[in-house]
């Protein structure tokens, strides 16, 4: 939710910063705006739209200055104008703020500053801090800030700079996630580490409630108090071309392709060395969105093959009601970004009531993993494209893991069915590969389906989960209205919506428990004139017969149908979508990173 970077160097540093600052661009994309100093003065450009279509309209990178801050907005508080585009500024005009987050007093503390004489020139939340810093400001910024952040009630990442004195600039955190890069004779921050990746990769992690003063030599960090902190200085892995699109048209196109490598490297891990689970009686995973979806797909292998009771919940519910944690009860966060507000609350509110936590996290020195007791990584690596793909079957990945480690503990799992289950595992990547092949095949239907106005996703069993997960990936790059529902709840209701106009996607994989059942709710639909379209096992010839399309999957163990019957409806929205001339990497309304309730 909203990007914001910021440098200082001995270069010039707009076209840095518009470099950096495409890279977060899947954080928001409905304004942007840059920030230099010249001359001891801040000039600021900003527009509506897309970062490339604002550079067009007022040339951002053609500023000058070796200080700066630029924002891409997602917009939470004041709509979408260019007067609320970010970087907003005080009264005087001596400093200019990007920010990320929601400040929930900003209501009554406008109130206060309108009565003190300040004139404000947008909707926004975040002019009230650069107001609430210039009141506050008796000539010394720093201690401005700090006063300032004690008066705010909410979220913030910040990036501060200060016409008076350009040779610093100023960051500060809250809940909303900001890095601070280390460059030679250049510092930066920004929201993620791909902004900075092709300047450095080495960075702090800034906590809560912490101030960092950069010049071009040197980073401090501050607590609100003025203590002055020592900080760890980590290196990233993550290479800069690995967060590139390379030759793809786009991001959700080349994720959708890493798949196979990125599962690879996955299932490389080893859970042991974690965290203690053989007292585990009862699991709770908490997430939102797609990985919500995994967290469904995990509920189904720990319960089948570790015989644990698992629930899973909706992080956003989880927190506001008064959830039950008995002892032993682990708490398993799912989260690509690791900063997603309401995961990160519901582990919050899971700890105070003495749960351990053990989260899924995909982006290293993530919020969530450093709220966590223990940590298993899904090593997708950077994941740009708004709509989650590698880093869903990532999650996957790490969850069968999870549970193989959790019924060799609880002994459910005898040693030989584990080595087997683990060689079965070990044929996804390559079968992956294979599901991708059919490429043409799904452009060629999403041709066919691409004007429809809805669709609705079928699935049964473990693959239930991967019936929503189709539906949410169409609806969200395509805009197409889809529904994903348990196959045999079809009758309970949705029947009534069946007619050849809405296209059914049923996942009907080869197994011996739900596949005659499939079979028999893919026929109530045909019956009533809908158009089929199967996920289905290679070499079942049979279901071609009784449907109108069908995609090949290669067979693998019933509980590892998911991460291959997610390819093809992956692909599938995918193609709708260029089809209908949408971007999918920037689906209109969302953000990548959901850090605001
Ligand atoms: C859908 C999607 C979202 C995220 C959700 C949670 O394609 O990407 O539904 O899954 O916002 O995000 P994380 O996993 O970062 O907590």
């Amino acid at each position: 939710m909203c990007g914001i970077v910021g440098a200082i160097a001995e270069r010039n540093i707009a076209p840095v910063l518009l470099e950096s600052l495409k890279k977060l661009e899947y954080r928001g994309y409905d304004s942007a705006g840059l920030a230099t100093i010249e001359n001891k003065t801040i000039v600021i450009k900003k527009e509506c739209g897309k970062i490339d279509e604002v550079d067009q309209k007022v040339n951002l990178k053609d500023q000058k200055g070796n200080i700066g801050l630029a924002h891409t907005r997602w917009s939470t508080c004041g709509s979408v104008t260019k007067e609320n585009a970010h970087p907003h500024q005080d009264c005087t005009k001596n400093i200019a703020i990007v920010h990320n987050g929601i400040i929930e007093n900003h209501s009554e503390l406008r109130a206060q500053l309108t009565h003190k004489g300040h004139t404000f020139t947008s909707d926004t939340d975040t002019e009230v801090i650069a107001h609430l810093i210039e009141e506050n400001n008796q000539g010394n910024i720093v201690q401005a800030i700090a006063k300032t952040l004690k008066q705010l009630e909410g979220s913030y990442a910040l990036g501060i700079i200060e016409a008076d004195n350009p040779h610093q600039l100023i960051a500060a955190r809250k809940e909303s996630p900001l890095i601070i890069g280390l460059g030679e004779k250049e510092n930066f921050i920004a929201s993620d580490a791909p902004a900075i990746l092709k300047q450095t990769n080495k960075v702090i992690y800034l906590d809560n409630e912490e101030i960092a003063v950069l010049t071009i030599d040197e980073v401090e960090i501050f607590d609100l108090d003025g203590n002055k902190k020592e900080k760890e200085i980590e290196t990233i892995e993550w290479d800069s071309e690995k967060a590139g699109k390379q030759a793809y048209e786009h991001f959700m196109l080349k994720e959708i392709h890493e798949q196979s490598s990125t599962i690879a490297k996955t299932l490389e891990q080893n859970i042991e060395d974690n965290i203690d689970l053989k007292e585990v009686k009862r699991i709770i995973i908490v997430a939102c969105g797609t990985s919500w979806h995994a967290g469904l797909v995990g509920e189904f292998m720990i319960e089948e093959l570790a015989k644990i009771p698992v629930e899973v919940e909706y992080a956003s519910e989880f927190r506001y009601r008064d959830p039950i944690i008995e002892e032993n009860t682990l708490i398993v966060p799912i989260s690509q970004s690791g900063e997603t507000a309401d995961t990160l609350a519901a582990l919050k509110e899971a700890r105070t009531k003495g749960a351990k936590i053990l989260s899924i996290v995909n982006v290293k020195g993530s919020s969530i993993e450093r709220e966590s007791d223990a940590v298993l990584y899904t090593k997708a690596g950077p994941e740009i494209g708004v709509a989650s793909t590698k880093a869903f079957t990532a999650q996957l990945t790490v969850l069968y893991l999870l549970t193989l480690h959790l019924g060799k503990l609880k002994n459910t799992l005898p040693k030989d069915q584990i080595a087997n289950r683990v060689r079965d595992l070990r044929k996804i990547p390559l079968q992956i590969e294979q599901a991708i092949e059919e490429t043409q095949h799904i452009k060629k239907l999403a041709k066919l389906f691409y004007k429809k106005h809805h669709a609705l996703y079928l699935g049964r069993g473990i693959n239930y989960p991967i019936a929503l997960e189709g539906a949410l990936k169409l609806k969200e790059v395509s805009y197409i209205h889809a529904e994903g529902y348990p196959a045999a709840e079809m009758k309970h209701g949705p029947i009534a919506l069946i007619d050849e106009q809405m296209p059914v996607i049923a996942i009907a994989t080869k197994d011996d428990r739900t596949y005659k059942k499939v079979i028999s709710n893919i026929e109530e639909v045909t019956a009533r004139g809908g158009v089929v379209i199967a996920i289905a096992t290679k070499g079942d010839e049979e279901i071609a017969k009784k449907v109108d399309h069908v995609i090949y999957i290669p067979e693998n163990s019933y509980i590892l149908t998911p991460l291959l019957a997610t390819i093809p409806l992956q692909l599938f929205a995918y193609y709708i979508a260029t089809l209908r001339n949408h971007d999918p990497d920037k689906p209109k309304n969302l953000a990548k990173s959901v850090t605001v309730e």
